[in-house]
């Protein structure tokens, strides 16, 4: 049942306050300023142990990964780091006691993480699970987890289950904090900002119409280049795999910083760049980079928290936490890609040569 949409990609895409709301219940602790998340089996000692977390992927999964590491670089101060599962699987890694290992997975089937999975625990690793599908064969096969409440998800491109795990990770990320060096006062930040995720994703997605407008403007490309830098990096990552798998438009993801160390030589008219460019201490280096490409007379789109000069059209989305910016970011470009395949008439909810679990190798 699409509920009124016209295909389950859209239909999941407006289903994400809900979701992001589902995430948070029941588990906020205002008292101590932090969350509880009852299927860790970590208690405080044991968390207090861990000196470094990997985190492990595939896809979008590993995008939702890589935002989930900076969280816990910058709430908990722990060294992490996301890897594509099968990368990781395939190079014979160090396996370190004192390292607690996340494996993600919307439909907790992925051969790739599960066969990383079982290694690790062959291995006497600790690993959990930040899975969607209740049950399924990761989450059983972890030590412990978190389930993402993102609900069925049926259309094969994910994209309420990415936001969702951000989100599970930025609880992840405010528990640990809070049991090191965290203080109550960023706990109770945090907190807050999470609380202001619903509304905000709603208010995004009431900008549609404009949306599409630009995803009309733009589908002429060729193929586009997608920019931002840490916060915003993983998030130019997942939007130009959405592109990609949706429309079939070539795209692909740099750090903004990388541009003049080689893919500026593709700048031209007919390859735009979408550049993240959050109001953060990184803002004035996100717009030295949009003038480079302006100076090679390339288009821009932002997403940006204000109207940005360098650009030629900008997505302003609502401001939050510095460090749950990147939540918000990735929901315009979903719809973007969204209305580029649909305008270019793609089959959305199954693209050509994928599936919604990949089971093999
Ligand atoms: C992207 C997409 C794939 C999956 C990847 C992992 O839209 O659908 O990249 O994210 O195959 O799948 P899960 O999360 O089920 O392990």
């Amino acid at each position: 049942d699409m509920g009124g949409h016209d295909t389950y990609m859209h239909k999941e895409i407006f289903e994400q306050a809900d979701a992001v709301d589902r995430v948070l219940r029941g588990r906020i602790d205002d008292r101590f300023s932090t969350v509880h998340l009852g299927g860790l089996n970590l208690d405080a000692r044991e968390a207090r142990g861990v000196r470094r977390i990997k985190i492990l992927g595939c896809g979008t999964s590993y995008h939702a990964g890589q935002i989930g590491a900076q969280l816990i670089e910058e709430l908990a101060r722990i060294p992490a780091d996301a890897e594509p599962a099968s990368e990781f699987r395939y190079r014979n890694p160090v396996v370190d006691p004192d390292t607690l290992y996340v494996a993600v997975s919307q439909s907790g089937e992925t051969y790739d993480v599960l066969a990383a999975v079982q290694e690790l625990k062959r291995k006497g690793a600790r690993v959990l699970g930040v899975v969607n599908v209740v049950g399924s064969a990761i989450a059983r096969e972890a030590d412990g987890g978190t389930y993402v409440h993102a609900g069925p998800e049926v259309c094969v491109v994910s994209t309420k289950c990415f936001t969702n795990t951000v989100v599970a990770f930025a609880l992840l990320a405010l528990h640990l904090g809070r049991i090191r060096d965290l203080s109550v006062a960023d706990g109770k930040r945090i907190i807050d900002g999470l609380r202001r995720l619903p509304e905000q994703i709603s208010e995004i997605l009431a900008g549609e119409d404009e949306i599409k407008r630009l995803a009309a403007e733009y589908a002429d490309a060729k193929s586009m280049m997608f920019i931002g830098r840490v916060r915003g990096y993983p998030v130019a990552r997942e939007a130009s795999l959405k592109l990609k798998e949706v429309s079939y438009i070539h795209a692909e993801a740099y750090p903004a910083s990388e541009l003049k160390h080689g893919p500026l030589a593709l700048i031209e008219p007919a390859m735009p760049t979408v550049a993240i460019v959050p109001d953060d201490d990184l803002l004035e280096k996100n717009r030295a980079a949009m003038e480079e490409i302006k100076a090679r007379s390339g288009r821009i789109l932002a997403v940006a928290h204000q109207a940005q000069e360098k650009a030629d059209h900008t997505i302003v989305v609502p401001k939050n936490e510095n460090e749950l910016d990147p939540i918000l970011m990735g929901i315009p470009l979903q719809l973007f890609a969204y209305h580029t395949a649909l305008a270019m008439g793609r089959d959305i909810d199954k693209p050509r040569n994928l599936a919604k679990s990949v089971t093999v190798e």
